[in-house]
């Protein structure tokens, strides 16, 4: 199949709101209970595209098969070179290699970046796909906090997986722009 990986652009927004949509309504990926619309999915990604960190898309033959982007996984300022990974992927394009290959573009772009750790936080201990996907990029477990969410009537744990980019912890990191960023908390 001939799939692009492209940046995002705001024209992106409708297919990235109804793949979130389906995401939010129907799994524990997300622990949003409600949808956002158009308008707050447009704030979002301006906030992500505002830090500099990469949006992108993945096409199919014209259609959006699924989308990745990177934040800061907190952001009190020591936690710079750290970032969190989304991908989510259309319910019909599943199981098909797109969201690998996403994550794996995000992952090389947040490397010439120049961040040094990638955190998955996933939404639920039972989250076969999330975890498999994670896992065949890289990623090892990195613990889990048990029952911290409460979702279609369950308590749900957030397993956390990690990979270390580029040189992870073997030298210092190399300042961006002089300082540390700012982005929204997405999550
Ligand atoms: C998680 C998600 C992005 C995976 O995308 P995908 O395109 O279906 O995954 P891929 O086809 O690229 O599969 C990648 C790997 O994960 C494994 N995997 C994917 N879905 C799986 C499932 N349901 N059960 C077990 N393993 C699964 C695959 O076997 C594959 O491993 P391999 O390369 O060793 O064969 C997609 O299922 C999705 O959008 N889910 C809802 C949202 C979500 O959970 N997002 C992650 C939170 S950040």
């Amino acid at each position: 199949m001939a799939l692009v990986i492209r940046p995002a652009t705001f024209a992106d927004i409708p297919a990235i709101t109804r793949i979130y949509a389906h995401a939010v309504k129907t799994g524990t990926a997300s622990f949003e209970l409600e949808p956002p619309d158009e308008a707050e999915m447009t704030a979002r990604m301006r906030a992500v595209l505002d830090g500099k960190f990469p949006y992108i898309v993945a096409e199919l033959e014209g259609a959006i098969a699924g989308y990745a982007y990177a934040s800061l996984y907190r952001t009190r300022p020591a936690y710079r070179f750290t970032v969190e990974d989304s991908v989510y992927v259309d319910p019909d394009m599943q199981r098909r290699g797109v969201g690998k290959v996403l994550l794996m573009r995000l992952i090389e772009d947040c490397t010439a970046l120049g961040f040094r750790q990638m955190i998955a936080v996933i939404g639920d201990s039972h989250q076969a796909a999330s975890i498999g996907v994670h896992k065949a990029c890289g990623f090892e477990p990195a613990g889990n906090l048990k029952n911290i969410g409460w979702k279609f009537g369950r308590w749900l744990d957030t397993p956390f997986m990690q990979l270390a980019l580029g040189d992870g912890a073997l030298t210092p990191p190399r300042e961006r722009n002089g300082g540390p960023r700012r982005s929204s908390d997405l999550h």
